[in-house]
Formats: C-alpha cells, structure tokens, sequence
C-alpha cells in the first residue's frame, strides 16, 4: 500500500513535470520558433538567421584552438582541436570539437580516460560495415559524453603510398570499400546526435609536403577514385560538414578549390552542409567565395582571414552579404540536421568496460592471417613452453600520433623517432599487453618474454620453447610519412627468432604495408594493425582460435618500394616534418599518373605479383565457391554458392570484381558479402553492384556513363584469385554525377 502510494505520488508528480516541461516547450517554441522540431533543419536556420546581424553570422564562421587562448580560455572550454561560441540566447549551443579518427582524442588533458578502436584500416578489414557503425556509434556516445557535439572524424583518403604517415587513419586503397565504411562509421557517429565530419577533401594522400604540394590527376580518374571514395561515404554517412585538406588539388588550395567545394560537393553531389578548413589550411577571405563555409583553428593560420577581412570583402562588395548568409545557414542546417541543437550535451557517464568491447570486437574481426605454414596456428593451449618476444608485447600495442591520438589511462609512452613532429605523447602503447593475454588463455603453459633488445638471447628463448611468437612494430604519424618496412632492427630480430625455430609466429602490428624479407622462414605471419584499447586480447584470441581470423586486407602489400607508382617519395628530398605552423618547404607536384588505378588495379593491369593482394586474408577453415550466376539489366548481380570445406566454423569474405566492361579492361571491386559458415555448411549469396560502380564518368557530358554490353565478372577470395567467373550484359545508361 505504501508504496502504491508513493508509486502514486510519483507518476503524479511526473504528470505534472512533464505537463510543466510541454507548457514550458510550448512558450519556448512560440518565442524561438526555430525550436519547434516539426519544422525542417533548412527552415529553423533560417529562422535562427533571421534574428542574427552581419557580425554575429560572421562570429560562427571562424573557431579557435583553446590551448593557444591561454589564460583568457574559459573555463567551460576544454583543450581539444577547436571551439566555437554558439549563440546562448537563441538556443544555439558552441560547437565543441574533438579529433577522432579512432576514439575521442584527449593529448593535453590529464586524467581524461578514452576508447581508442583499432585503427582505420583494421576496420576497413572488417569489410563490415555494421562493425564500423558500432564502432562510430562508441566514440559518437564518448564525444557525447565528454562534453564534445563534433567529431572530426571520417577520414577517406585512398591509400594512394603505403608510405603515408596517416594511413592508420584511413580505410584503404579501394574506393567503394572506402566509402561504405566510412559512411557506416558517421552515421554511427551521427547516431548520438552530435556533427561528424568526412576528411580530408581531397587528395591529401601523403604528409610529405602536405601544406604546399599541389595533386594533380585527370578529372575522370579522380572522380572514379578518391573523390568516389568521399561520394559514397558523403550518401551513406550525411556527414553535418565536411573537412577541406592542406593540400593543393589542380593548382589550388583545397580549402579555396571552387571546383572541389562548390562544383563537385554543392553542385554535383547536392550536399546541404558547411565545410570547415583544416586547422591552418586557409589562405584568404576569398575562399568563402570558392565554397569554404568556417576557418577552422583560426590561430594557425597567417591571420583570422573569416572575421575582420570577411567582413571589409563585404562592405567593399567582393563578397556578398547574400554568401555569409549562405555559409552561416549550412553550418546551422546542420546543427539542427544532426539534432545538436535539440539533444544538448549532458556529459558523464563514461563505460571503458563495455565500450573496450565494441573496440575488441572490431579488433578481433580485423585481424588477417597472411601465412600459416603447417597448420602453424591456432595454437594448441596445450602448448608447454611458449617464447613472446619484442614489439612491447608486455607492456600494449601500438598506436598511431598526431592529432588522433588516443590516450587511455594506463598507457606507456615511448620516445619518438629524432625527427618527428612535436606534438603528441611519443610513441603511445595502448594498455591490453598481448603477453598477459598469451598467459591468460594458455594457463598451463610456461610463457617466458624477451623485449628482443638482443637478438641472439631472443632466438636462445625461441630455441628453448615450443613455439615462438615474435611481435614487430611500425610506428607511424600525422605530419611525416614513413619507410615501407618495420622499424629499426626488427628484420634481423625475426630472422634470428625463425632460424632458431621454425615455429616462429609473427605477429604484426603496423600501420599498413611493410617488407617482409623474412617471409619464407617465418612459420605464420599475422597483421593486426594498431589493435586499439582491447587490441592484445584480440590478438591472443585468434593466436589460440577462440576466435576465426576473418580480417582481409584492405590495401595490396607490394614486395617494395620498387612496385610503387612512385618509387621515390615526392618531396622526400626536402627532409619536411609537417607542423602546424606555416610551411617553409618549396612547392611541388605529385602527378597522380596511375590515375584510378590505385593499388591492386594497378597490379591487374601491369600483371606484377605483390607480396599479398588485395582483399587476401586466410582462415582456420577452407571455403569453396561454386554455381555462378550473373545476371544483367540495369546493373549488375551475382549469385554463388559458398561452401566451408573444412573442419572448423569460419567468417569469408567472397568478394565480387568487374575485370572487363565493354570499352574499358580495369579491375574494380564492386561489391562483397560476409558469410559465417559452419564445418560442412554452404549458403547462396548474392552479391548486388551499384550501377555507379560499373560506369565511367564522363568529363565531356558530366555524368556517369554506363556502356551498353557484356561486363565480365570473377568472384574470389582476394583481388589476385579468380575463383569464378562470368558476364552478363547491362543497359546503357547514363547516371546523374
Ligand atoms: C589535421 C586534422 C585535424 C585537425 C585538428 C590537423 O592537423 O589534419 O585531421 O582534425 O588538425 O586537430
């Protein structure tokens, strides 16, 4: 009765809370119509605009980075990449931003703990998108919780040079792979209501020279590869804004490029968001005129170019009134698309527990088996002796720097190379150290560690133990670009580990492609990339088979620099470490000559054998495709049968390439399926192409072409194996950019 009673007395009193709240919403809606949600994002900013003056559109155009505010920073502000005030009486709240390419970036706050995922390219080999909305939806909710309302995520440059320093960022060389994750993981980031951006628009696929290179490609070419890459992620992913790189694009900045900002984004792709700049990436008031919408990190650059100077552009009639009124509605659209405005920030409550899991299971499906000489792996947890040698295996795993990086509470810290740039911890090793992760799962095994500092005490290890594991390293970051190998002696360590036992497992941790001259004596190589917060339990799980490694890789692995489009790197001779500070290197062109055939395209074409191919990846099973059937029209769909042949349950990824289109012979992915089978199991898939994936763009009639006629197809396993194949005819067509 009691408690009836108070049960009562409580739904009472939220009646009438909640009766209070509507009435109180009502008035609210009355005197700030913008906030009634029925009305669309485009009509509440213009609402919004209505009661604003020229200065204070101007006002949310440019936004700060708060640690170079000094003692006049507010106190409500915190140090991360940029802010901008909002308008409080109004109900538009500051924009608070947070890097993110791979969690809530938190370099600079002490005690501020945070989820790191594995890096950018383990996800993409995933080749899930729904791993990558789970993913984007964790940090989104971090963000959320750590007071931020943008993430500037969604980075989709190609992997264009296995030597780009922010590789660990991206999601790889193809650009329907791209696109499709990337997209999930904004709209998992979007999913909590808060801004994530799509960067860095375009072409900003090396760091060497970043700030003063200019990329010069075809237009058809670019169109059919990285600028496909952010269109597919741009439709699936309806990023609020959109990141404008450093880089020069045709001979023009970027973030000052009309054809890249107002052409292909606004005109062509018909996107209603604001572009922000790269922090330090604007040259002038002028580039509002070219399609820039906000300066971002206004202190880095020469001067804050979208207050005072915006402003005299449009008393002295260069720029229109009409344009900052433009470029103030896209950024409040989308504040009010994304629901900032109607979901406020309530920080707190941050789970690492449970958002650690979302990271170890992405972890875990990125991981690819490369080589499993004699049924190396899975490791028996029977195992007597076991040697865990280098790579920090005690400490973590491996992160990448620069403005991404995360740092969970418990990680350590290693000095940087001399050399690189000077932000960030050192090299940052997350806390989940692959060798209590071995013991953990093998705990009558006898698991010894050598840090590898001497390889000849390792290989006596190796010698003494029934299987070594060896971890190597490469550590990459923003600002510089890096060989296409392991870091220091890490060769000659393996090779003296795998001559004193051929049960030598090597486990990788890099930021994309390395050499590998070790290869043919290693006994089984897996790439785990930068594994994130949960990254060695993810590792120990695939080493024992608790779980299928079902990574493919996203990027081919040339055998060297030798199979590069660019042998040597452009601008390498100019020694330049990317800082945030204007550049002093010279100018110079990287001629994008390989045009759309990035990665394993290339290889299809000039019929060179990489080390691994695109999409290769290995299982503890074996799966077999049989019974093709293509079917044509107006696009293109294939339908087989897989079939796990093996003894163990397993995840494939079949993957479906176009190899001819009537007047075209290039090599494309144009699509893919996930399939977890049992032993004995088979299942029929279909795999559906997007028509856009099997057209041309046509720079004369500016529009995808689809020829009328025969397209050749294979299914396999990687971009290098063609397990089946087949063709059926499509119908001409011609597509809307
Ligand atoms: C990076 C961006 C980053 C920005 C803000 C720049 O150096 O290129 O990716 O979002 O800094 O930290």
């Amino acid at each position: 009765m009691g408690r009836d009673l108070k049960a009562g007395v409580c739904a009472a009193a939220l009646l009438l809370a909640l009766g209070g709240a509507a009435e109180a919403a009502g008035a609210k809606t009355s005197a700030q119509p913008w906030m009634n949600r029925k009305l669309g994002p485009d009509a509440r900013a213009e609402l919004v605009l209505a009661r604003l003056s020229l200065d204070q559109q101007i006002a949310l155009l440019h936004g700060v980075m708060p640690v170079f505010l000094g003692p006049k920073k507010p106190a409500h502000v915190q140090i991360s990449a940029g802010y901008m005030a909002g308008v409080p009486e109004l109900g538009i709240p500051d924009l608070t931003e947070s890097d993110a390419s791979l969690g809530v970036a938190n370099a600079g706050r002490k005690d501020d703990d945070a989820t790191p995922l594995p890096s950018g390219l383990a996800l993409a080999a995933t080749f899930d998108p729904k791993t990558a909305f789970a993913a984007g939806a964790m940090i989104g909710k971090q963000a959320r919780q750590k007071g931020f309302n943008t993430l500037l995520a969604g980075g989709a440059n190609l992997l264009r040079d296995p030597r780009n320093g922010r590789n660990f960022e991206y999601l790889g060389e193809d650009p329907l792979l791209a696109g499709v994750m990337d997209g999930a993981s904004i709209r998992g980031i979007q999913s909590n209501h808060i801004v994530s951006t799509l960067k860095h628009f375009a072409l900003n696929d090396q760091e060497t020279g970043r700030m003063v290179l200019d990329a010069v490609i075809d237009e058809a070419a670019l169109r059919e590869s990285d600028l496909l890459a952010f269109e597919i992620a741009l439709e699936t992913g309806q990023p609020g804004s959109v990141m404008c790189a450093y880089n020069r694009v045709g001979g023009t900045y970027a973030c000052e490029n009309p054809f890249l900002l107002t052409q292909v984004l606004r005109t062509d792709w018909r996107w209603p968001g604001w572009v922000m700049s790269d922090w330090g990436a604007v040259h002038g008031a002028a580039a509002a005129k070219a399609g820039l919408d906000q300066e971002s990190g206004q202190q880095l650059d020469k001067q804050v170019y979208f207050d005072k100077p915006l402003k005299a552009a449009v008393t002295s009639g260069e720029i229109p009134a009409a344009r900052i009124h433009e470029m103030a509605h896209r950024y409040l659209r989308s504040l009010f698309a994304t629901g900032v405005v109607d979901h406020p920030l309530a920080p707190g409550g941050l789970d690492t527990a449970a958002d650690g899991r979302v990271a170890g299971r992405a972890a875990e499906q990125a991981i690819v088996l490369l080589k499993n000489g004699a049924g190396l792996l899975p490791l028996a947890k029977t195992a007597r002796r076991i040697a865990v040698i280098g790579g920090h295996a005690d400490v973590g795993v491996i992160s990448g720097g620069g403005s991404s990086q995360v740092i969970p509470l418990g990680s350590k810290s290693f000095p940087k190379p001399k050399g690189a740039p000077q932000w960030g911890g050192g090299q940052v090793y997350h806390p989940s150290a692959p060798l209590a992760a071995i013991r953990a799962l093998a705990p009558g095994a006898e698991v010894s560690f050598s840090d590898g500092a001497d390889p000849a005490a390792a290989a006596a290890l190796a010698r003494s133990a029934d299987v070594a594991v060896v971890f190597a390293t490469q550590w990459s970051t923003e600002g510089m670009d890096i060989a296409m190998k392991l870091d220091g002696a890490q060769d000659a360590l393996i090779d003296a580990v795998a001559a004193a036992n051929p049960k030598t497992v090597v486990v990788l941790e890099t930021a994309g492609p390395v050499t590998m001259p070790w290869r043919g004596r290693a006994g089984a190589i897996v790439e785990a990339w930068y594994p994130g917060s949960r990254g060695g339990e993810a590792i120990a799980r695939v080493l024992f088979g608790e779980a299928d490694p079902q990574g493919r890789l996203p990027v081919t692995f040339p055998t060297g620099e030798a199979q590069l489009a660019r042998p040597v790197l452009l601008g390498s001779d100019q020694n330049i470490v990317e800082t945030l500070t204007p550049s002093a290197a010279k100018p110079f062109e990287v001629r994008y000559a390989e045009g759309s055939d990035v990665g394993y395209r290339g290889f299809a074409r000039s019929g060179e054998t990489p080390l691994y191919p695109f999409g290769y990846g290995l299982s503890y099973t074996a799966f077999r495709y049989s019974g093709l059937k293509v079917t044509g029209g107006r696009t293109l769909s294939a339908s087989f049968t897989v079939t796990n042949t093996g003894r163990r349950a397993g995840v494939d990824t079949p993957q479906l390439y176009l190899t001819a289109a009537p007047k075209r012979r290039q090599q494309r992915l144009i699509g893919w399926s996930k399939v977890a089978l049992k032993p004995g199991e088979s299942r029929r898939v279909t795999v559906a192409a997007p028509a856009r994936m099997l057209a041309d763009w046509d720079t004369a009639a500016h529009g995808w072409r689809l020829d009328g006629g025969a397209y050749r197809v294979a299914v396999g396993p990687d971009a290098a194996t063609a397990a089946l194949t087949g063709s059926a005819q499509v119908t001409a067509a011609k597509l809307k950019p």
